[in-house]
């Protein structure tokens, strides 16, 4: 019996320093959404069920290795034991209590996550090999390559991928959604905390998975309606070929591959690039004039750049007005 109450204190202050343990080690990053409450408060009572299954486990095992292991000359066989009733009931029924629980809880935190409000604002994601395109619906369609969202107002992102599979992604929001090519998916969330977030595709989609990250402002509802009135303003107003060329690079995405400031990313940057010297792969160097940049927007490997792979860049239907859009904002990147 003295063993028992022993082993039973040591569990409990093993319990105790685990879970103490495991929670100021900050595993988890700020919470800053509705629905990351109920996700974080299973998380913690996993963590405490962690904690205690883990001194159970270990305060038995560790105590009988010291305190009833083979004394020198003692060679007679343990005692033998043949069943307990009692304790295989106990610890079965305790455990089944136990996990019909979490289960409980499990549920109860997916229908937190997901509880739909009628009056929340619909943006729609575009994932693509490698980033991301949002488009507002409620303010004209523009698109922006950053989401800002309003603080404390539900958003539904119905998700669409043009290649792969994708996973919406950010840590401080805790709710994660694959994107499917194929279908819509729906990604509902309240932000909570005015800042500044970074979504990250969270499924290897290709060689730039890694690069696959956008920004999240989460902002004051005037601030936001204040961006968002701006960006529907300039694209109503914007009808000069840059201005339709630029609207139509973050459409499709473009600057998840082609820096815009010389950055080095997966494709030939357009810092600079109209009217350089553009060595190919073939050996050769070409001028990039306007036949060059539009053959290479509609065949991207007919003239191969030193140094970049064939495969990467999609094939894109674009008009002729499009491509010459297109160059006459790539001419103004110097
Ligand atoms: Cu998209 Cu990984």
């Amino acid at each position: 019996m003295r063993h028992f109450v022993v082993v039973g204190i040591l569990v409990i202050v093993m319990a105790v320093l685990t879970y103490v343990g495991l929670d100021s080690a900050g595993l988890m990053p700020v919470e800053a959404s509705a629905q990351s409450v109920s996700i974080d408060w299973l998380w913690n009572w996993q963590i405490v069920a962690i904690s205690f299954l883990f001194a159970l486990i270990v305060v038995p095992m560790a105590y009988s290795m010291v305190i009833f292991r083979r004394r020198k000359g003692d060679i007679t066989d343990a005692e033998h034991v043949e069943g307990n009733t009692t304790l295989e009931i106990t610890w079965t029924v305790i455990p089944l209590f136990i996990v019909l629980t979490f289960a409980y809880m499990g549920a109860y935190s997916l229908g937190e996550t997901r509880r739909v409000d009628p009056n929340a604002m619909v943006i729609k994601v575009k994932a693509q090999q490698f980033t991301w395109t949002f488009e507002y619906p409620e303010y004209g369609g523009f698109f922006s390559n950053e989401l800002h969202l309003p603080v404390d107002r539900q958003v539904v992102l119905k998700m669409e991928s043009s290649d792969v599979i994708h996973s919406f992604w950010v840590p401080e929001f805790r709710v994660k959604q694959d994107v499917v090519p194929g279908r819509v998916t729906e990604y509902r969330i309240t932000p909570t905390l005015i800042g500044s977030y970074k979504v990250r595709c969270a499924e290897i989609c290709g060689t730039s998975h890694s690069y696959m990250e956008n920004a999240i402002i989460v902002e004051d509802e005037s601030v936001f309606t204040a961006w968002a009135s701006e960006q529907e303003t300039i694209m109503l107003a914007s009808q000069t070929p840059e201005s339709l060329g630029k609207i139509l690079t973050v459409k499709n995405g473009c600057v998840g591959c082609h820096s815009i400031d010389g950055t080095q990313l997966t494709a030939p940057t357009w810092f600079g690039l109209y009217g350089s010297d553009v060595p190919l792969a073939d050996g050769t160097t070409v001028v990039a004039d306007d036949a060059y940049l539009a053959e290479s927007i509609l065949n991207s490997t007919a003239k191969l750049v030193e140094g970049f792979s064939p495969t990467t860049m999609p094939a894109y239907t674009l008009t002729d007005v499009e491509v010459a859009n297109l160059i006459a904002y790539i001419k103004t990147l110097k």
